[in-house]
This record gives C-alpha cells, sequence and structure tokens, in this order.
C-alpha cells in the first residue's frame, strides 16, 4: 500500500485536488477518523457509463448487520446485504503454480474467441495493477481508448478514477488490480449482451479466484448487477458491504457510481468519496 501521510501539508496535489472539489476538507481516511457513508434514501439515476437504462427490478433492501464485531466505526456505516454468495470457480485445469495460472489465463484472454466482440477489437483489455493487490477495481468493458492501448480505464474517466485513487493514497500501479467485466470492446460503447456476459464473465471470476483480493469495488451498475447477480439498482446496492464466496472466503464487496457517470454528474462525486471511505472501513475491520 502507498504510504499514508499524515495531514494536509503531507498531501499531493493531485490528492489535495480532489478533496477540494468535493469539499472535502477533512481527511475522513485517517486512522481514528469516522466514515460517514449512509445508505442513500432516494432513487438514483443509471450510472452506467453507456447511455441506455434498463429495467430496473426493485431493491430486496438490506439487512442491517455488523461487518466487524466490536468496531463501533464500522458498524455504523457498514451493512451486511444477504445475497446469496457466489461461489467463484476455478478451472480444473489451473496450473498449481499461481504465477503460471495468471500466465495462462493471460494468455486465454489474449486469443479468445468465444463471442462477437473479437471481430471489432483492436486488442483485449485482461487488466493492469499487480496480482498480488490487496483491491480490485471492477469496470464495465473497454472503451475505444482502452481498447486503442490495452489498459483498462486510460480515457477521461481513468484520469478521474485515478485522482479518486490517489484521494486515498492508492495507486493503479502499486496497490489495486484494474480488470471489467468484459474483455474486448462492444461496438459504439454499447451495454454488453447476456451472451457476451456469459462467455466472458468467467475470465473476471478466474482473476477473482487467482488475485484473492481482500476487497472489491465496483464501479457501476452493469458490473454492480453482473458480479452480484442481482438487478437491483446502483443507488441501492451502494452504502452496503456485500459478500462473494471465493475458494470458501468470503470477500467484501463495495459498489460504487462509475467514473464516466461521476464525469456527467459531479455533485455525485461526495458519494463516490463516501464510497471509497466505507471501502476504507473494510479493509481496516478485516486488519
Ligand atoms: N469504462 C469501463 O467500465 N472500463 C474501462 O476500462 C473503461 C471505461
Amino acid at each position: 500500500m502507498a504510504t499514508e501521510r499524515n495531514g494536509a501539508e503531507g498531501m499531493s496535489a493531485v490528492r489535495r485536488a480532489w478533496l477540494r472539489e468535493l469539499g472535502v476538507e477533512r481527511l475522513w481516511n485517517l486512522p481514528g477518523a469516522v466514515a460517514s457513508a449512509a445508505p442513500p434514501a432516494a432513487p438514483e439515476p443509471d450510472a452506467s457509463p453507456a447511455a441506455q437504462e434498463e429495467p430496473m427490478a426493485p431493491s430486496p433492501g438490506p439487512v442491517p448487520a455488523p461487518v466487524a464485531a466490536g468496531s463501533e466505526r464500522v458498524e455504523s456505516v457498514a451493512f451486511v446485504q444477504e445475497i446469496p454468495a457466489q461461489e467463484i470457480p476455478v478451472p480444473a485445469a489451473t496450473p498449481a503454480d499461481p504465477g503460471q495460472a495468471w500466465a495462462a489465463l493471460q494468455d486465454e484472454v489474449r486469443d479468445c474467441m468465444a463471442c462477437g466482440l473479437c471481430k471489432g477489437r483492436t486488442q483485449t483489455v485482461f487488466g493492469t495493477g499487480s496480482p498480488k493487490a490487496r483491491w480490485l477495481l471492477v469496470g464495465e468493458a473497454p472503451g475505444e481508448q482502452e481498447d486503442k492501448q490495452g489498459a483498462p480505464f486510460v480515457g477521461r474517466s481513468g484520469k478521474l478514477l485515478d485522482s479518486m485513487l490517489a484521494s486515498i493514497a492508492r495507486s493503479r500501479q502499486q496497490d489495486v488490480f484494474i480488470a471489467n467485466v468484459i474483455k474486448c470492446r462492444p461496438p459504439g460503447n454499447r451495454d454488453p449482451l447476456p451472451e457476451e456476459v456469459a462467455r466472458c464473465s468467467p475470465y473476471l471470476m478466474r482473476q477473482i479466484s487467482l488475485i484473492n483480493p481482500e476487497m472489491i469495488l465496483v464501479l457501476g451498475r452493469f458490473a454492480a448487477q453482473t458480479l452480484l447477480e442481482t438487478d437491483a439498482r446502483i443507488g441501492s446496492l451502494r452504502g452496503k458491504v456485500h459478500s462473494l464466496s471465493v475458494a470458501g472466503r468470503p470477500v467484501p464487496v463495495v459498489v460504487s457510481y462509475h467514473p464516466a457517470y461521476l464525469l456527467r454528474s459531479p455533485a455525485e462525486k461526495v458519494k463516490a468519496w463516501q464510497d471509497l471511505q466505507l471501502a476504507l472501513s473494510v479493509g481496516r475491520a478485516r486488519n
């Protein structure tokens, strides 16, 4: 992890700028501070990077439960939602050596022709960061820039994501792995089709299994609904700690807005900040 520095004077310019943009003066993520991710009350607009809005089912609603017994700070903000924990499958042929398994997965993704998206791509976008990262960030699918450069979140929304990470003293190179549900660019940045999700999401599941992250931060409605196997609205998924079962181990999942949505709706950045605080509080509760 990047080192946490105390006090505003120790902050990098980008971190200070992001905090100022949010109107945040206090460093809530410093030890002893209080996170404030209140569950949102009002329905949220669609936060997908794509323009379409899918019909949404009503939210099942959270079941309030403390994430970490004995931690007042976390109890006050975090809820475990009773969703069926999705078991992440590991393919039978996975090499025992994690490094080999990772390289094999990279090769498979690079050569994938499992759906029609392979015809329009420049290249697949496997993800970036360290496979040993403690946090996994999951977005939707590559856009035009990502397709060209072969890396996730390299356009405007990627820059915003970098600023958001910097605001909590994390960097995409060292502290997180960033992946998408879909590894090839959908034409015109349309929402991926169910068939494409079905073909591609097993790659993400294998990435999750191999990284075995401490926490998954899901960016946007599409990725959240796919990973949590729900059609609940993003507004009802935020502000809670969900859970995925990875090799029998529960991995907390926090949902936030997609950076592309934040670019269109800057007022919502405060909520994204709250989501980051929730993610940090989850990490602290587990350490
Ligand atoms: N939007 C995403 O969801 N992922 C990317 O990699 C880029 C934009």
